[in-house]
């Protein structure tokens, strides 16, 4: 037993006063149990999570002048008799023979309060009725309490958010793919810089590390991204035409200038240009009018003067998306790197590769796919322009059909909203979140992590001090109601 239940309790808060000397030992984000109106003859077991310690010491108010404060001034030890160390308890939940249900009863004051054994696992007192897996990751301080995810709401998207260096790669790596893959889900990881993951799976079983640049792009995305490149491109339609009828062969050109340079990149880009150049030209040329055909020329040379061989580069891959989404329906695990590539060819690789999947699911298949997406604001930002509008949209898109055709998204990111956050209408999307140390500017605020934990004791200022590797846990997936702080123990570590 560790203390009693205060003045006060509702059904779903309550004071918990701890016995003497016991505040040394008891820490916040323990899980405890209320014998709910007695040890002898309870009316319910209730189990909570204690957080929001306070001390206090009324002799020791420092707004008002007390003999203790006098004493203490003149370097005197004040009286310790009548200080009380208090913790808020929020309650999971009952405990009943169907496992735990929302408590509606009050908690009684006075009722005792103990601490739970470590070789039984309070979380498996959670699942019953629910079809679960286990993650790699445990209650903080209690390494042999695994906690337990949701099968169910996988497909429901997950959000991990916390500034650099916070953990968010390392759990994804240690916890959550493997908790994909242990629930039927083959995991695809957009790996931005190719830091994070590529490395890590290599040579790996059942897994399998793309380079972005192997990769053929879609004609759609091949020109998207050349109108990226030379914005004038969509001002003229004949120079637009002319510009997707070379495209729509582009593998084939490809394959053959790779072959005549031997497999030179730089120069199959060269020659790619140079063929690019004298079709649109010649197309030009049968233009029957005269004024089209000036201001085709005209919008021509200017898209030409912009467009350099260097942006053909990232277009020379040969690998086809379906081929590759086909392997990686087989594999356990693939990653893409997409390190040291432009942003707009990752955002495009992105763009064809989630149109297969929402082709998929359109058709009504279940895909069982968890498409992981680190540096998600990349992908859906707050203000999202140019092609990262075409992928916000897609992602919300994917989001929303995913749920019902075994999709799951799992965004990271540094930040929750905001310029530093995901775009709100995907955001909206996500209903379990990992939150690890944030950034104080998304401590408060709307929508920031505050919305998320205060209701339920957990106070933002804690998140700014969590240490790497330490997540609150909260959301559908997680069967408990109240947010639970985990971590977990790395793989690269053991
Ligand atoms: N569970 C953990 N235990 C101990 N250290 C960890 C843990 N998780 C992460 N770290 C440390 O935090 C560092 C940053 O992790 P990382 O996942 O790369 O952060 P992020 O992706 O949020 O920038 C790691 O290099 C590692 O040293
Ligand atoms: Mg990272």
């Amino acid at each position: 037993m560790i203390g009693r239940i205060a003045d006060g309790a509702t059904e779903t808060s309550a004071r918990l006063i701890l016995l003497k000397d016991l505040e040394k030992e008891i820490t916040a984000e323990e899980l405890v149990l209320v014998y709910n109106g007695g040890e002898a003859k309870p009316t319910n077991l209730i189990l909570g999570v204690i957080r929001e310690g306070l001390g206090k010491n009324e002799f020791l108010s420092y707004t008002s002048y007390k003999p203790d404060v006098a004493y203490m001034r003149h370097g005197g030890e004040p009286s310790g008799s009548r200080e009380v160390y208090s913790f808020t308890f929020k309650p999971i939940g009952m405990i009943t023979d169907d496992g735990i249900e929302p408590n509606r009863t009050i908690i009684q004051p006075r009722s005792p309060v103990y601490m739970i054994d470590d070789s039984e696992n309070p979380l498996e007192w959670l699942v019953k009725g629910r079809e679960v897996t286990w993650l790699n990751a445990h209650l903080d301080r209690h390494p042999s309490w695994r906690v337990p995810v949701d099968i169910e709401f996988i497909p429901y998207h997950v959000g991990v958010y916390g500034s650099t260096g916070s953990g968010k790669s390392w759990l994804t790596r240690n916890v959550l793919i493997p908790a994909y893959v242990e629930a039927g889900y083959r995991c695809i990881v957009l790996d931005w810089s190719g830091t994070d993951y590529a490395p890590y799976y290599g040579g790996r079983r059942g897994c399998e590390v793309v380079g972005i640049e192997e990769i053929a792009l879609d004609a759609d995305t091949i020109i998207y991204y050349l109108q990226d490149k030379a914005k004038s491109l969509v001002k003229n339609d004949n120079v637009k035409d002319a510009f997707e009828e070379y495209v729509d062969a582009w593998p084939s050109k490809v394959e053959e200038k790779l072959r005549s340079s031997q497999g030179d990149k730089e120069a199959a880009a060269e020659q790619i240009l140079e063929e690019l150049k004298e079709y649109v030209n010649s197309r030009i040329n049968n233009i029957g009018r005269a004024d089209y055909r000036a201001s085709a020329e005209r919008v021509a040379r200017r898209v030409f003067r912009h467009l350099k061989a260097e942006d053909i580069l990232p277009l020379l891959g040969i690998k086809k998306i379906d081929e590759l989404m086909r392997k990686a329906e087989e594999n356990e695990v693939t990653i893409l790197d997409m390190g040291g590539a432009i942003a707009e060819a990752k955002l495009s690789l992105f763009h064809s590769l989630s149109k297969i999947v929402y082709r998929k699911m359109e058709r009504g298949q279940d895909v069982n796919i968890a498409l992981i997406i680190d540096e998600a604001p990349q992908y859906a930002p707050w203000d999202p322009r140019g092609i990262q509008a075409e992928t916000s949209t897609m992602i919300k898109n994917l989001a929303a059909l995913g749920r019902k055709k075994k999709l799951n998204l799992t965004l990271i990111s540094q930040g929750i909203r905001g310029e530093i956050g995901i775009n709100a209408a995907v955001r909206r999307n996500l209903n379990t979140h990992f939150f690890g140390r944030i950034h104080p500017l998304d401590a408060a605020g709307e929508g920031g992590a505050s919305d998320w934990l205060s209701p339920y004791g957990v106070r933002t200022d804690q998140l700014l001090l969590l240490k790497p590797g330490h997540f609150y846990f909260s959301g559908v997936m997680n069967p408990s109601p109240i947010p639970l702080l985990i971590t977990f123990k790395p793989e690269e570590e053991l």
